[in-house]
């Protein structure tokens, strides 16, 4: 089988560093931000290369990679295991990593040291935090250390327990006026983005009016200043039906099994490896190793 070469990348060369600051920008301008998550090295350099402005290392992968039931589980050094092989995978984009549950919600001081870890271990430029006005105080702590923060509302799955499922956030009064005093306290608070996740369409809209922090949404509908999705959701990649928000751009799970199927059949049939995919003997080692077998043999009759 040949393969076709992968068009329409952006090397790294051909487009400058998305830092906080071009997000920042980009809102001004009214251009879109683009966010995907990657979780592995290949995975970071394909949406690095396809122009992507925003890879979030998102604890989804608790899910998505490791399969785990909720994103509760996943710690601290497993999200490092992957924000390093991201970070050598990104050149262009600007490197997100998602502060795992149990990471930020003890006390600053620990929350601070952890952000730390992932910009001085894993090489990330920014970290997300979920959670509202409750969260200020922390986030404020953690960019006194120098570290960008992305604030995350609306649908925050950390808090699947307390919300009682996975629910679509700011649906009465009391919740948008919620919702509403979350964006502000972190904006106030000096988010660097802000994504804004399973909330009506009609507040993410308000949200990103009010505040000047970039909203990169997800299940929250076209307005906002960006859109995030997960790229193991995108491709196929995840068991169990898709979220009403999610778009299909590509059958990954389709093509592994193709090619993995091919491979078995290929193997069990004896088709795989052909005697050009084998390595051989130098003409005159091969002519050596046969006087020797054939001198072995007369001397064995
Ligand atoms: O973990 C994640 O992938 C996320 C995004 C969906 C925003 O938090």
């Amino acid at each position: 089988m040949s393969l076709t070469p992968i068009s329409g990348r952006f090397p790294a060369e051909s487009r400058p560093k998305v830092t906080t600051a071009t997000l920042r920008e980009q809102k001004l301008r009214h251009e879109p931000i683009t966010c995907l998550t990657a979780y592995d090295y290949a995975t970071a350099r394909l949406v690095d290369e396809a122009g992507i402005d925003v890879v979030l290392v998102g604890d989804s992968l608790a899910q998505a990679m490791l399969g785990y039931e909720n994103t509760l589980t996943v710690t601290m050094d497993e999200m490092l295991h992957h924000v390093k092989a991201v970070r050598r995978g990104v050149k262009s984009a600007l490197l997100i990593a998602d502060m795992p549950y149990g990471a930020y919600q003890v006390d600053p001081k620990t929350a601070v040291a952890n952000a730390m870890r992932f910009v001085k271990e894993g090489g990330a430029e920014a970290v997300k935090v979920e959670g509202g006005e409750k969260r200020a105080d922390v986030i404020r702590q953690i960019i006194d250390a120098e570290i960008p923060v992305a604030g995350h509302i609306g649908l925050t799955p950390q808090s699947v327990n307390v919300m009682g499922g996975y629910k679509v956030q700011g649906k009465s009064l009391n919740g948008i006026e919620q919702l509403m005093r979350d964006a502000v306290a972190l904006d106030r608070a000096g988010v660097a983005c802000l994504y804004l996740e399973g909330i009506p369409r009609e507040v993410a809209a308000m949200i990103t009016n009010e505040v000047s922090t970039p909203t990169i949404g997800i299940g929250a509908g076209p307005e906002c200043d960006g859109q995030v999705l997960v790229f193991h959701d995108i491709m196929n990649l995840t068991f169990g039906p898709p979220a009403k928000f999610v778009r299909r751009y590509g059958d990954a799970a389709a093509l592994i099994m193709k090619s993995v199927q091919e491979f078995r059949a290929d193997v069990k049939s004896r088709q795989y490896p052909s005697d050009e995919e084998s390595y051989h003997l130098p003409k005159e080692t091969k002519a050596s190793l046969e006087t020797v077998l054939a001198r072995k043999r007369a001397m064995a009759r």
